[in-house]
């Protein structure tokens, strides 16, 4: 993969991130403030910070969980397959479960990731998606709590990554060919 060939704009400071998940993670807190213990998701890898600085700001008993799903490869086109490369480690039935993925984009993804979670039997089962990308869609799907909604741009930083380089960047950038 050549990475000479693009650069990286500002988008989303993290700033804004960080106000952002301050009130997405009172709005979860107030929806499932009787529960028992809330299992945290995350959709490995472009969660990880996201899941990290929200998860932090939640005032409930949580439990924190994985689950890998296969992504675009190298490139920036969604493949329409989904597979599961890592599954979660505990039990999900009777439990209450908060997914947490990066960007929902063709929605894909998201739908065969709830689909598979609903098997299983949770209490509920929400979705929390740092970004949206509507304007992408394919499948008819949303997050019940989305960060920001942007346009059809190819983003990365705070995860998300560009074959896998840019995860560490603090704030989300978009991705710019020369
Ligand atoms: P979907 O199945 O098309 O909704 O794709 C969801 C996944 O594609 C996200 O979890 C991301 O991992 C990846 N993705 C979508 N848009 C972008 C992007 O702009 N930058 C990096 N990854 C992206
Ligand atoms: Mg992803």
């Amino acid at each position: 993969m050549d990475h000479s060939n693009y650069t990286v704009e500002p988008m989303i400071s993290a700033k804004s991130i960080a106000a952002r998940c301050e009130t997405l993670a009172g709005e979860i807190s107030d929806y499932f403030h009787d529960t028992d213990k809330l299992i945290v998701v995350g959709l490995l890898r472009g969660s990880f910070v996201f899941i990290a600085d929200l998860a932090r700001e939640l005032s409930l008993p949580c439990e924190v969980d994985f689950l890998e799903t296969s992504s675009y490869g190298n490139g920036t086109e969604s493949s329409r397959e989904v597979r599961i490369l890592k599954d979660l480690r505990g039990e999900i039935e009777g439990r209450d479960v908060l997914v947490i993925e990066d960007i929902v984009d063709t929605g894909h993804t998201l739908h065969h990731v709830k689909r598979l979670l609903e098997s299983r039997n949770p209490a509920r089962l929400k979705v929390c998606a740092l970004l949206d990308k509507p304007s992408r869609r394919e499948v008819d799907i949303s997050a019940d709590w989305i960060g920001f909604e942007i346009p059809d741009e190819f983003v990365v930083g705070y995860g998300i990554d560009y074959a896998q380089r840019n995860r560490n960047l603090d704030h989300i950038g978009k991705v710019v060919f020369k």
